[in-house]
């Protein structure tokens, strides 16, 4: 039975809660990606060692010595809400990286970072962020997670509206960069991104500063991904699939609440190891713009 194709009624009632729910949550104009590898995502390196698996419900990429992995989004976003579940490399994954960003191109680049640096057996991941505005960085901050992020597939978020850039943990805000054009710092804002993803080796720098050297003998190296969720403005041929009429896409306009700005602190007070707004000896001419002025 288990080849027979399914019931005609009951997979139309299926397309008619999936037509339901992307009228409700795009208005008439936004695109919602929702949780098909095969139609979301292109495979753009790694010779066979990224993989959809499950009928594009989960994708994994690995890494071994001769070689890491990574996908693409087939679209490019200019604001939007960007999720996707991951599960990163278990055990002792010292040296790897496993990154998750937003990039736009040319060389005047934006780009939002998520990068997972490994590490051994029971020590703790770094949570490596940056943002990019018109090809400049120089924005890291890092993070503890409150949990393992290799035992369970958890939340990694992106929202990205003209007002700010945050990134989210399970829903929970941990770095907000904000809109400050109006003092002088360049914003994201006309260049859209795709979304990328890569395992790759990096312990030249990545656990504890490039002292702790990959065990290639636990190879291949494997990290998952599930329920990739793109609540976006879709750019294509340099037209975006948002009007000005924002009313159908709430997270355009998206702030942080008092629950969120607590959450936020939190994570800073307790969460966060390094500050790039706190290191003064990296900036002898003075800290970046937008971590001395109030806004
Ligand atoms: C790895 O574990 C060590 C020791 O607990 C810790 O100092 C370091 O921050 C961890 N992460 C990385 C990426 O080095
Ligand atoms: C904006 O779109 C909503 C539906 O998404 C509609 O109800 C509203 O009338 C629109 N407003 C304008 C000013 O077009």
């Amino acid at each position: 039975m288990a080849s027979s194709s399914p019931h005609p009624s009951s997979l139309s009632l299926l397309v008619g809660i999936l037509l339901f729910h992307s009228l409700l949550l795009s208005g008439s104009v936004k695109v919602v990606s929702a949780g098909n590898f095969y139609e979301d995502v292109d495979i753009t390196w790694g010779d066979g060692r990224g993989k959809i698996l499950n009928d594009g419900q989960v994708l994994t990429l690995s890494l071994d010595k001769a070689s890491g992995s990574g996908f693409q989004s087939k679209k490019q976003f200019l604001y939007g809400k960007i999720d996707m579940q991951i599960k990163l490399v278990p055990g002792n994954s010292a040296g790897t990286v496993t990154a998750y960003y937003l990039r736009s191109e040319g060389s005047s680049w934006d780009e939002i970072d998520f990068e997972f640096l490994g590490n051994l057996s029971g020590e703790p991941y770094v949570l490596h962020t940056n943002v990019y505005t018109q090809g400049k960085g120089d924005r890291e901050q890092q993070f503890y997670l409150w949990f393992d992020p290799t035992a369970n597939f958890h939340t990694y978020s992106v929202l990205w509206n003209p007002q700010h850039v945050v990134f989210y943990v399970d829903g929970r805000p941990i770095r907000e960069f904000k809109n400050m054009e109006g003092v002088g710092v360049p914003y994201p804002k006309n260049q859209p991104m795709r979304l990328y993803s890569s395992l790759w080796n990096a312990d030249d720098w990545a656990t504890r500063g490039g002292l702790v050297k990959t065990d290639w003998s636990q190879a291949p190296f494997t990290a998952s991904y599930r329920n990739f969720k793109a609540d976006a403005c879709v750019v294509s041929n340099g037209v975006s699939s948002c009007s000005s009429n924002s009313s159908g896409n709430p997270w355009l306009t998206q702030k942080l609440d008092a629950n969120d700005q607590r959450r936020l602190r939190w994570v800073k007070k307790k969460m966060m190891i390094y500050d790039y707004c706190s290191d003064t000896k990296r900036f002898p001419q003075g800290l970046p713009l937008e971590c001395t002025v109030k806004s």
